[in-house]
């Protein structure tokens, strides 16, 4: 088996490759970190077949929609997945072949009603279901904590103990373990009957997870994330650094239009000298008016450079072929000493 762990914060991905056929799979990929499996899975000779979430993540945004368009590959989940990209949905028993490596899932809801465990040859890969020295929580969307107590004591820990356990999660830095390790140390597991069990579980009191609104709406629709927005916008626009739009001022260029995108009040309250306002909000409603030359080179920009680059890419697809952004915003801008006026013009 070729095997590659990929942790991200306490996020774990797993690459799985077949050495004879060279055929793999890559199991709960983290948005951040496309490139990287990419780059493993052919730095290992590998191809992905299979894209496989363990469930519905709802504290990390899942890889799984972009890689799997990228690599015209399907999506795996449970049936019971949300998520309306999933290509190939499995149910308990069911197995994938990939190259001469047998998958097999099982279903293991509890952590979430979609949560599968796969076995693959001396390992498991158990999502959020069994953690080491933990389990997943049972107080998010879908969550259930009799459902976890029958798929840990009556389902998945009654297979091998010598399995070696690799789960979605670590916060630790815990390296390996097996099912018999945790079943004799993993404290959540110590209290075996469900009446104690789910009275723990019930009692975990944890906080919510940082992005979960935006993990749940993004990996239950396939939406994109903000910051996926906003990289999809920076892919397809140049930009400009704070000193050469500071030096081509300073040489008096005139045909440089320099587009302040906030709103009036920011403005009226600072804004570059010269610069001239139409806020993102109005960009489409006036840009006929304001704008009339599309072979103008524009520079725009906002506070801190994002709206900037958005209100670039929107000017760019309505055929401004000259529009850059500004690398940075207006607080950089300030920050750096570089003029600044509340004149309008
Ligand atoms: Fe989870």
């Amino acid at each position: 088996m070729i095997f590659e762990h990929i942790s991200t914060g306490g996020c774990q991905s797993y690459l799985v490759g077949c050495p004879d056929t060279c055929s793999a799979i890559l199991i709960d990929p983290e948005l951040s970190r496309i490139d990287r499996y990419l780059a493993l899975a052919a730095r290992d000779g590998l191809r992905i077949h299979y894209v496989i979430d363990t469930h519905t993540h709802a504290d990390h945004f899942s890889a799984s929609r972009a890689l799997a368009a990228q690599l015209d590959v399907p999506v795996v989940m449970h049936r019971f997945s949300p998520a309306p990209y999933v290509d190939l949905r499995l149910e308990d028993g069911e197995m994938l072949v990939v190259g001469k490596m047998r998958v097999q899932a099982m279903h293991t809801p509890g952590h979430t009603r979609d949560s599968i465990c796969l076995r693959i040859e001396d390992r498991i890969f158990t999502g959020d279901t069994l953690l080491i020295g933990g389990t997943g929580r049972t107080d998010l969307p879908t969550g259930n904590p009799e459902a976890l107590h029958d798929s840990l004591f009556g389902h998945l820990l009654k297979l091998d103990p010598a399995l070696q356990v690799y789960p979605a999660h670590d916060y630790k830095g815990a390296s390996a373990s097996t099912l018999g390790a945790e079943l004799a140390n993993n404290p959540r597991l110590q209290k075996r009957s469900r009446e104690e069990f789910v009275a723990m579980m019930n009692n975990l009191n944890l906080g919510m997870p940082t992005h979960l609104n935006e993990a749940l709406r993004t990996n239950m629709s396939g939406g994109k994330t903000v910051a996926q927005m906003l990289a999809d916008a920076a892919a397809v626009v140049p930009f400009m650094s704070l000193d050469e739009l500071n030096a081509r001022i300073a040489a008096g260029e005139s045909d440089l239009l320099v587009l302040d995108v906030r709103e009036r009040e920011a403005y009226d309250k600072a804004h570059i000298p010269g610069a001239r306002l139409l806020p993102r909000g109005q960009l489409e409603l006036r840009v006929n008016q304001d704008l009339p030359d599309p072979t103008r080179r524009i520079v725009s920009y906002c506070e801190f450079g994002r709206i900037s680059t958005l209100a670039t890419a929107t000017l760019r697809e309505l055929g401004f072929a000259r529009a850059v952004a500004l690398d940075g915003g207006l607080r950089a801008w300030t920050e750096a000493g570089y003029p600044l006026t509340a004149k309008s013009d």
